[in-house]
């Protein structure tokens, strides 16, 4: 028997009535009519302040938008996430991001086993293992200390930690024998072929991270890399006593779900670190993947990134709807994409180091999210995730803002600033520089949501616009602001960012916790490759696909 969907349930209809109302209020008006919206839509966690007055809403929406969560079922989800439950139905397992953040202390019996001693067993690992690369014993094959560590990831086994070990560069460790961390990812081994152009293999290690240890691009680089080290540090020229076991002993380090696979790959042992198979990758730089996060800015502020997320998951348990933070930006979210229709949604930090925050959301949103059947099978009959992209709000506004103000599309927008930066910053003048870009800064994001808010209203003007230059306004946005980008703030905004795509899979009643979406690619590009490499029969292939093909081969026969 199926059971109705949340669209057809008392208070999607009654949102959607209240929407025929809303839609046809101005963002201005509603400041116009209330005073006090700042204070009665904004709410404080974990070191957070989110501003959700600028969204188009009234106390009458959020009612009626708690009223859906109530009826979705959303506070018996965060308990269920939270305890262990099997939540990720099509894949039959619980998602456990939050059991890496619990303080050594905690238990979580899940199925029998309490899984807070693993973790922190894992944690342990790490922590020795960073304790070896700042003493500066880590050694390579030949004896000298590694001072560079490559990434080998993609997806979720590269966007966190690549994401979080730019946004804390301020908190590199000192004392220390410094160790550089870098990213590649491409599957082309374009940023890959960049490192080993200009890195001495004597003193450089990789990280394989791989929940699988299946994914091709992945495995590419790692080939190109070990091929790399053991031509040099074995090869002619390459010391004596150095063999194949050892390169593979000193330069490498694995991360996965499949210990088996990292064996059979040559990784040792003692230098394998655990990835449970109740992390998504997407949800993993809280463990054995967040390593290049905890060699760049050492274990104790890794630990404070945990305790940061920590701080948000009690809050996510404990906070009533009405004050709970992911639910109210989740809330927010459905109530634009599915009453408003605003389907796009531009992720905007006003702090040059959250750069890649925007990518690490597009993969953690639409990877999670973008998807079309509910749990029970059926196609759903109403929106999902929004189309979500974003960039540094300082520079997408000489770039894309354009069409923020003027273009035709309606947007949803996050806006992301620290409130203090510079503070300890020890040449005087120098300081004061920075802290007046730092207003600066500011300064540009208020301005912005609120140009967005108002539109033409927010500046006086005499005369009338001609209409090229009008503004219409209404792009609704969410401000969100950090007492100061510390480990523990940045755990939190990211864990608040997970728990706010939880909240909404659970109103839309989708599975966020699997990705079947990516496998259909994956197969054709495998056959693909193989008419490529092998120039095997194409004729089954469509004509768009041969035709490129061929081209790839003339261009191969001509080169
Ligand atoms: O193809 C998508 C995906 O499976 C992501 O979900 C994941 O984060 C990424 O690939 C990398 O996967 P793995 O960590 O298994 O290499």
């Amino acid at each position: 028997m199926t059971h109705p969907t949340i669209d057809q349930r008392d208070a999607w209809q009654a949102l959607a009535r209240h929407a025929r109302e809303m839609r046809t209020t101005h963002l201005s008006e509603l400041f116009a009519g209330a005073s006090g919206r700042h204070g009665a839509f904004t709410r404080r966690a974990a070191g957070l302040t989110l501003d959700l007055s600028k969204q188009r809403w009234s106390d009458e929406t959020l009612d009626r938008l708690l009223d859906l969560a109530r009826e979705a079922e959303v506070p018996e989800a965060i308990r269920a996430l939270l305890a262990g439950e099997r939540v990720n139905r099509s894949e039959d397992r619980p998602a456990l991001h939050t059991a890496l953040r619990l303080p050594a202390e905690a238990s979580l019996v899940v199925e029998g086993e309490d899984l807070v001693p693993s973790v922190h067993a894992t944690l342990d690992r790490m922590a020795t293992m960073v304790e070896r690369f700042h003493a500066g014993q880590w050694r390579g094959a030949t004896g000298k200390a590694i001072r560079d560590v490559v990434n080998l990831g993609v997806g979720g086994s590269d966007l966190g930690p690549l994401m979080v070990t730019h946004a804390l560069a301020d908190y590199r460790p000192r004392g220390v024998h410094a160790v550089d961390v870098h990213f590649a990812s491409t599957m082309d081994g374009s940023q890959l072929a960049d490192y080993l152009a200009r890195l001495n293999p004597e003193t450089t290690l990789f990280v394989l991270s791989s929940k699988s240890f299946t994914t091709i691009d992945t495995l590419s680089n790692a080939r190109t890399a070990r091929d790399w080290l053991m031509a040099r540090l074995m090869g002619e020229g390459g010391e004596e006593g150095v063999d194949a076991e050892l390169v593979m002993q000193q330069h490498f380090i694995g991360i996965s779900a499949s210990p088996e696979k990292m064996s059979e790959w040559g990784i040792a042992e003692a230098h394998q670190l655990e990835f449970w198979e109740w992390v998504g990758g997407r949800y993993s730089l809280w463990g054995g993947i967040g390593l290049p996060i905890a060699l760049a800015v050492g274990m104790a502020n890794f630990r404070e990134l945990l305790a940061g997320a920590h701080a948000l998951d009690s809050h996510f348990r404990e906070a009533p709807l009405e004050d709970n933070l992911p639910v109210l930006l989740a809330l927010a979210g459905i109530w634009n994409v599915n009453f408003l229709d605003i389907r796009a949604h531009s992720i905007l930090p006003y702090d040059g180091r959250l750069e890649y925050f925007a990518a690490y959301l597009e993969q953690l949103e639409m990877e999670s999210n973008g998807k079309s059947v509910t749990h029970d099978g059926q196609a759903v009959g109403y929106s999902t995730c929004p189309v979500l992209w974003g960039q540094l709000g300082p520079n997408a506004q000489h770039a894309f803002y354009q069409l923020l103000h003027q273009g035709t599309q309606a947007v949803e927008c996050d806006f992301i600033a620290p409130l203090v930066r510079y503070e300890d910053v020890e040449d005087p003048a120098t300081r004061n520089h920075l802290m007046g870009q730092h207003r600066l800064t500011l300064a540009n994001c208020f301005a912005q949501s609120r140009a967005l808010m108002l539109g033409d209203e927010a500046i006086e003007e005499d005369g009338p616009r001609p209409v090229h230059k009008r503004y219409r306004g209404n792009q609704p946005s969410s401000t969100l602001l950090l007492e100061r980008l510390t480990p523990a703030t940045l755990g939190a905004l990211i864990a608040l960012y997970e728990h706010k795509v939880f909240v909404q899979a659970t109103i839309w009643d989708v599975n966020p916790f699997d990705q079947w979406g990516v496998e259909l690619g994956k197969k054709i590009a495998g056959e693909t490759q193989r008419i490529l490499e092998h120039h095997a029969d194409i004729t089954t292939m469509d004509d768009s696909t041969r035709g490129l093909i061929e081209a790839a081969w003339a261009a191969e026969r001509g080169s």
